[in-house]
């Protein structure tokens, strides 16, 4: 991050209040200048003091107790804020700002900035789906709000439900998601695709391919970071839906290529990043395949070409494609261009020890509609979707 950014941290009273320190601590590291402010029954879970060391900041608790200074605070910090988030967000301070209350230094802040405000709610299963509760968080959505969307599991007070806290890595993601100022894809409609399908033999059994889903998933947090609406069509992997899209899980390639068509009329950039299977199985057999004495013989038929159907009712998106190649890269990849119709292939040698599936690099070389070749270094997944997004943005202009 260039410029130091400041987040406004307020904290609610909860059991989750302790999260809220993680948070805090990995957006120091990325040289994030936090404030905090803690509403009263906040302090009554964690000391205001473990707040203050972690933000190197001093905490405000309580507007009433510095009676001179709390209305500069919070307007000053409201205005100082490139982003609030709300973490934990009770169904109090959601009710509060959802029907205008601004009755302590944190609802008058929230009240008072300009800032994006970030919610990550906690609280008891019942209490998260009272419809008093889920009626304010679609008021303040439509009135711009954020909401990073509690988990599903054991909460505190032993109920199992939807109202855990996000994890923490993710919110501390989605914050420095939001505080990125390459904003250049706003307004951009992105729609990607990641990881594998999977084609069922039986009902135990399938056959797949070894994608990871990374560079899919970095394409599209990448996407979402510079400000586009963002969907990600993902096969099977083993990674966390990214926070702040559409996500949309898929097994097979004709399930991938429903949930694509269904989307692509009304998107303006479209990247194939997932390793589509070009076949499945013949026949299915409903039945589980019993073991017989001698080898077993499986017969495979052509399955969609997604992309190239894409390629063939291509208007005005731009279409990006990925061909992971073990032998004859730039060739083949250049036929792919051709072939589907494409404005991009992103061309990969997966025999490379930086490329390829499940690693977190990759080493890739651009192609353009044009045949021009932009190789890249060996980087980072994100960065490799970074550039390529550089470089459809420069050619958009
Ligand atoms: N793709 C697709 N549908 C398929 C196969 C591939 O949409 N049935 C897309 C991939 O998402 C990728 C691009 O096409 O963006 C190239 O995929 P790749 O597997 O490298 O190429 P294929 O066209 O399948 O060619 P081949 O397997 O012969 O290399």
């Amino acid at each position: 991050m260039n410029k130091e950014k400041t987040v406004v941290i307020g904290v609610c009273g909860g059991i989750a209040v302790y999260k809220a320190l993680d948070v805090i601590s990995r957006l120091k590291k990325k040289n994030v200048n936090v404030h905090v402010i803690m509403t009263k029954s906040a302090t009554e879970f964690v000391s205001p003091l473990s707040f203050q060391s972690l933000s190197q900041n001093m905490v405000i608790t309580d507007m009433f107790a510095e009676p001179k200074a709390w209305e500069i605070q919070h307007v000053s910090l409201a205005k100082k804020a490139d982003l609030m988030a709300i973490i934990p967000a009770t169904a109090n301070i959601v009710g509060k700002v959802a029907n205008g209350i601004a009755d302590d230094m944190l609802s008058t802040t929230i009240m008072a900035t300009k800032a994006p405000v970030v919610f990550a709610p906690a609280m008891n299963t019942n209490m998260y789906t009272n419809s008093i509760v889920q009626e304010n968080i679609s008021k303040l959505k439509g009135l711009g709000y954020e909401f990073i969307a509690p988990e599903s599991g054991r909460l505190a007070c032993g109920d199992v439900g939807d109202g855990k806290l996000a994890d923490t890595e993710s919110i501390a993601e989605f914050i420095l998601s939001k505080l990125n100022s390459k904003k250049d894809l706003n307004g951009k409609k992105v729609l990607v695709t990641a990881g594998p399908t999977i084609s069922k033999i039986d009902p135990v059994r399938y056959i797949t391919n070894g994608s990871s889903g990374k560079m899919g998933y970095a394409v599209a947090e990448e996407a979402r970071d510079r400000g586009a609406e963002v969907t990600l069509i993902s096969g099977p992997t083993n990674l966390k839906p990214p926070t702040g899209i559409e996500f949309i899980s898929i097994q097979s390639n004709s399930e991938m290529y429903d949930e694509v068509l269904k989307r692509f009329g009304n998107s303006d950039i479209i990247v194939k990043s997932a390793a589509v299977a070009d076949y499945k199985i013949k026949s299915y057999s409903e039945e589980k395949i019993k073991k017989g004495s001698g080898d077993l013989i499986l017969e495979f038929t052509r399955d969609n070409d997604i992309l190239k159907s894409l390629g063939k009712m291509k208007k005005n998106q731009i279409l990006v494609g990925f061909a992971a190649e073990s032998h004859n890269l730039i060739e083949n990849a250049k036929g792919k261009i051709k072939n589907k119709n494409l404005d991009y292939i992103v061309a990969n040698d997966i025999t490379d020890n930086d490329a390829g599936f499940a690693k977190d690099t990759n080493k890739v070389t651009i192609i353009k509609k044009d045949e021009t070749l932009i190789p890249l270094e060996v980087m980072d997944k994100k960065k490799v979707a970074g550039s390529l997004f550089d470089i459809v943005i420069k050619d958009l202009k």
